[in-house]
């Protein structure tokens, strides 16, 4: 492919790149060619000063996915997921049962695509009360990890706490919401992001309850490491512990499944005018909807992402009459 160029001798060569890339002039789709001890470097623009060639150079080969490094038939790759979760520094990938015979293969060329990740563990599913994934690790070691996500930092094992990082935005979409002051309940808190995420921003004091013991643990690293001192994580049954907490303007209530048989208790522990943000997975949120009548205006509700063919993920915010 022809481009402009410009020609240096070889020992110039990495301060040259340096000043190119800083400027941002470098052509890094195309090879340096070398000759002697001259190099040409395949540039964007023309540089004051410099003399510009023009030259005929090799374009680079770019890696897309981490498909290209296996090897199977071209069937098989073409099946495989082009997508998949990022915790940290894990990769956390769903395969087929077909494909489980090449999970080693698979796991070994998504560490060899993402150099920064450490560990890639199969999704065998959420199980459970505590909804606890299911992991099983196919390349790398440990899944001890810190989460990066809307400016904090959340220290997370996906194998003994539940995570999940599609919730970001909806996590930010509810950040957005609270006011300096509030009183906020966080009833499932998992190991805590809805809670440091708004404890960080917001002066408000948030009760984080879990029965989960190890994501509190979790929770309590991270109000750590994030220098916050307005979370305060409680272990238990929501059910047990909720008695001992003032009335809150704001309940978060993200244990989608369930969530419902838990809407009086914070109905109860909800001020008038209250907001309760509730997550529910359904198939008809008419049937949801119907329920909220008669004790909360709702102020506004949408999906946060799909569940299964049928099923979504929904948001409520209710407002307490
Ligand atoms: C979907 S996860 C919460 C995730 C978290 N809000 C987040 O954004 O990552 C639901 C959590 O509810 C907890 N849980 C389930 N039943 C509970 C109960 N009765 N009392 C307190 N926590 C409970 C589970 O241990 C689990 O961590």
């Amino acid at each position: 492919m022809i481009s402009k160029a410009i020609k240096v001798e070889l020992r110039y060569l990495n301060e040259t790149l340096n000043f190119l890339k800083e400027k941002g002039i470098l052509n890094r789709n195309l090879k340096i060619r070398k000759d002697g001890n001259i190099a040409y470097i395949p540039v964007l623009n023309e540089i004051e000063g410099m003399e510009t060639l023009e030259m005929d150079f090799e374009t680079i080969e770019k890696i897309k996915s981490y498909r290209e490094f296996l090897n199977l038939s071209k069937e098989i790759i073409d099946e495989l997921p082009k997508s998949y979760d990022i915790i940290g520094d894990i990769i956390i990938i769903k395969l087929k049962n077909d494909f489980l015979k090449y999970s080693n293969e698979i796991g070994e060329a998504l560490l060899k695509f993402h150099k920064n990740m450490k560990t890639v563990a199969l999704d065998l599913g959420v199980q459970g009360e505590l909804r606890i994934r299911n992991l099983k690790v196919i390349a790398g070691d440990g899944l001890d990890t810190i989460h990066k996500e809307n400016g904090i930092r959340i220290f997370v094992n996906p194998g003994e706490s539940y995570f999940s990082p599609r919730l970001a935005s909806e996590r930010m979409r509810v950040l957005n919401k609270v006011k300096d002051g509030e009183t906020i309940i966080d009833m499932f808190c998992g190991v805590g992001p809805f809670s440091i995420l708004i404890g960080k921003n917001r002066n408000v004091k948030i009760y984080a309850i879990d029965k989960n013991e190890k994501a509190i643990g979790y929770l309590k690293k991270s109000i750590e490491i994030n220098k916050i001192n307005n979370v305060f994580p409680i272990a238990g049954d929501v059910k047990e512990k909720i008695d001992e907490l003032p009335l809150a303007d704001r309940i978060i209530m993200d244990l989608p499944f369930y969530s419902m048989n838990f809407l009086d208790l914070a109905l109860k522990k909800s001020k008038k005018g209250g907001i309760i943000h509730i997550y529910v997975i359904t198939e008809n949120e008419d049937e949801i909807l119907e329920q909220f009548k008669t004790k909360f205006n709702i102020m506004e509700k949408g999906i946060v992402h799909g569940y299964s063919p049928k099923e979504n993920l929904f948001y409520f915010d209710l407002q307490v009459k």
